[in-house]
């Protein structure tokens, strides 16, 4: 080890709480879209299925992540399927429905009760998203009727027709998905699907009180939509969504990632808080727009619904969406989790997008299965946090990274090398490391995660901990192990990228490598 001085410091501040990990921050999304659900994770044709069609390596692979909650049937698919087809035995559902926003036939046999069997067996709940774009509040409220329902009523008596006596009991539902782009079926006005909103909100909790309910933000570039749908939902929606792909060709801009995630988190915040003030009545558009101020048990916590790196992207309509990350692009997910986590106050849940070969955490062909880098990114952060999220300050190198601040999802690979889209952020003051540390529930460990942004060099830092006291002599040490920025796990070579853990002796000095995710667990 080198004898140099340290040039970065990382001081944990113990007694400082961020917020806790709790509830729904590490969902998976299973998408009826190009190769993620049929071809992926559901495949009667492989041997790796069983007879219900189910791929066992890849519900493996989920399972080790633990999700929090699975988000079905999409993403733009939702505005492509009238839920009745995805409900019922499957003789008699449709063959196939059109996905036009991505092109491609997805079988339906893979529908709700599917669905929720699978979450099931990942030891996780549903999060349904319902069609808001061609069908109506009165579909959704008897969505929800027809899964929690006890009847009897028609849409219960449905449900019992289909083999499935107990309520389902799926409580967590989202509105639509980018419903304010043209990209899919039945864009709407702000406006329109507010007021679609109000009556579904409305209805679905007559059928069930306990749901919570997420409605489309649209996030930054479009602070009016959230306003609009705030304002006009304040009172019923539980959660506001917001949706961005993160990175760039070059590492050190892909590196600027979580700062873009943060200023968006920040500017959705201050809409959430502008609709609160509605309710207060000091606010000019409260006296307008409601007859009477709306009564608010809950501040609208934030579903940051879809979020993850896509910038290789092509679009050929088999393997659709099918990008392959690489261990820079793992580091992108860690310094996004990180965020996510560090803004647990506001930030009530989270899916990183998507699961399964379509912009896949997990790649698979007819009979391999391959853990992407990004999957081992979110390993480490799932399997070492928890507990409550503690403030640190982390001194020392900073660099200038570029990044683009909205990516709605419509890939255009030649916009992402353009270095001089005047719709950039350019940032000089990135820091070298970027810290999460997690003190979980029992106060016997702390976890500090390390993402060491510098692609040149290694960085001696030095560790202070105020507030909580590392002991035992010894910390457990995991990395992310790959060699290279461009490293990646593919089904012919699926172990470049992977995780390596050994313990070392417990030191004032640690020394990230180069380009590197590290996590060292302290008992305390
Ligand atoms: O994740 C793929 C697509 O990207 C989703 O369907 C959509 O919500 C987003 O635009």
């Amino acid at each position: 080890m080198s004898t140099s001085v340290p040039e970065a410091e990382i001081v944990v501040l113990g007694n400082k709480s961020l917020g806790t990990i709790e509830g729904s921050l590490f969902g998976q999304f299973l998408e009826l879209a190009g190769r993620c659900i049929n071809g992926g994770a559901y495949d009667p044709e492989s041997p790796m299925s069983r007879p219900d069609g189910v791929r066992t390596d890849v519900l493996e692979a989920l399972r080790e992540l633990r999700p929090t909650h699975l988000r079905y049937p999409g993403g733009c698919a939702v505005s492509y399927f009238d839920w009745q087809e995805l409900v019922g035995p499957k003789e008699s559902r449709p063959r196939a429905k059109l996905h036009r926003t991505l092109r491609g036939a997805q079988s339906t046999a893979f529908g709700i009760a599917e669905a929720w069997a699978y979450a099931e067996e990942l030891g996780t709940e549903l999060y349904l998203c319902v069609n808001a774009h061609t069908q109506s509040p009165e579909d959704a409220a008897n969505l929800v009727e027809y899964l929690n329902g006890a009847g009897p009523t028609k849409w219960v008596d449905l449900r019992r027709s289909h083999g499935r006596e107990e309520p389902y009991g799926v409580r967590l539902f989202g509105l639509g998905n980018e419903i304010y782009g043209d990209w899919q079926a039945g864009q709407k006005t702000a406006e329109q699907y507010a007021a679609w909103c109000r009556e579904a909100i409305r209805q679905m909790k007559r059928a069930d009180p306990s749901i919570r309910v997420v409605v489309c933000g649209c996030g930054r570039p479009n602070p009016e939509w959230d306003r609009t749908v705030l304002f006009a939902t304040i009172g019923l929606a539980d959660m506001i969504s917001i949706h961005n792909y993160f990175g760039r060709p070059v590492f050190r801009d892909s590196m600027g990632a979580s700062r873009v995630c943060r200023e968006m988190l920040n500017a959705l915040n201050v809409a959430i808080d502008e609709a609160m003030d509605t309710t207060l009545g000091v606010h000019p558009r409260a006296h307008r727009e409601f007859g009477m101020l709306p009564e608010v048990q809950e501040r609208p916590g934030i579903a940051f619904d879809e979020w993850g790196v896509w910038y290789h992207g092509d679009r050929d309509p088999v393997h659709c969406l099918e990008e392959v990350f690489n261990y820079g692009d793992a580091l992108t997910v860690a310094t996004l989790l990180h965020e996510i986590l560090r803004n647990t106050r506001t930030v009530k849940l989270a899916n990183v997008s998507l699961a399964v070969n379509m912009l896949g955490t997990v790649v698979t062909d007819r009979d391999r299965c391959v853990r992407q880098t990004t999957w081992y990114a979110q390993k480490l952060l799932r399997d070492g946090h928890s507990g409550r999220v503690v403030e640190t300050v982390a001194d020392g190198p900073v660099f200038s990274a570029k990044h683009e601040r909205f990516f709605c999802g419509v890939v255009d690979p030649e916009k992402a090398r353009d270095e001089t889209l005047p719709t950039l952020r350019h940032y000089d003051d990135i820091a070298a490391l970027d810290v999460l540390v997690s003190v979980d529930e029992a106060g016997r460990k702390a976890t500090m995660s390390v993402v060491q942004k510098l692609e040149d060099r290694p960085l001696k830092t030095r560790l202070s901990f105020r507030g909580i006291e590392p002991r035992g002599g010894r910390v457990k040490v995991s990395r992310l192990t790959g060699g290279s920025l461009s490293a990646s796990n593919t089904l012919d070579s699926p172990h470049n990228v992977g995780i390596e853990t050994e313990t070392a002796p417990l030191s004032e000095v640690f020394t990230f490598p180069a380009a590197s995710l590290t996590v060292l667990e302290f008992e305390l």
